[in-house]
């Protein structure tokens, strides 16, 4: 199940930063063009966010059985902190992708309480890129040295 569930949580990082990507432009055009807010628009960010919340919960069980995240713990909160690899996996990578995802769903929230389509169209577009920023650095890319490739 561990296997499964990594390669699974490692892949759809892709889908997720093309999603949000495209979220974000098509939010950013709208708005400045003065754009109506469609269903279309809804929808796409309503796909962003279930994919992201898909994420979570697949994070959420990899955080309860992954033998990197049992280590940390067992280290101590002391060596933890002065390992990169099990501080990341433990702390950072969590923390980053709760805000994240916190902020994708505000972000939805808010879009649908307010006043006009530019403005739901500028909160989207605000929300998700920060949250893309977010997700992007706390990712455990291969070229941070943290035991991972890139599929
Ligand atoms: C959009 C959100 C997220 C993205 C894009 C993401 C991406 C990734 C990637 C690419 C890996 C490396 C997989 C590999 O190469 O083996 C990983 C590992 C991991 N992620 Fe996430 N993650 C996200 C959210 C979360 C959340 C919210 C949690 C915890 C609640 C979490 C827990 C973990 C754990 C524990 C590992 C290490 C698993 C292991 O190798 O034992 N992730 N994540």
């Amino acid at each position: 199940m561990l296997t499964g569930l990594q390669h699974t949580h490692s892949l759809l990082r892709y889908i997720i930063l093309i999603f949000l990507v495209w979220t974000v432009i098509n939010a950013f055009l709208k708005k400045r063009g003065n754009k109506p807010f469609l269903v279309l628009d809804n929808k796409l960010s309503l796909y962003t966010f279930i994919l992201a919340h898909t994420q979570l919960l697949i994070g959420i069980v990899l955080y309860a059985i992954s033998p990197i995240v049992k280590g940390a713990w067992a280290m101590g909160m002391g060596e933890m902190m002065k390992s990169s690899a099990h501080r990341f996996y433990a702390i950072e990578h969590l923390i980053g992708m709760l805000i994240a995802i916190a902020l994708i769903t505000i972000g939805r929230i808010r879009m649908k309480k307010a006043q006009d389509d530019t403005a739901k169209h500028q909160t989207i577009f605000l929300y998700y890129l920060i949250a893309l920023i977010i997700i992007f650095v706390s990712i455990p890319w291969p070229f941070r040295n943290l035991g991972t490739s890139w599929l």
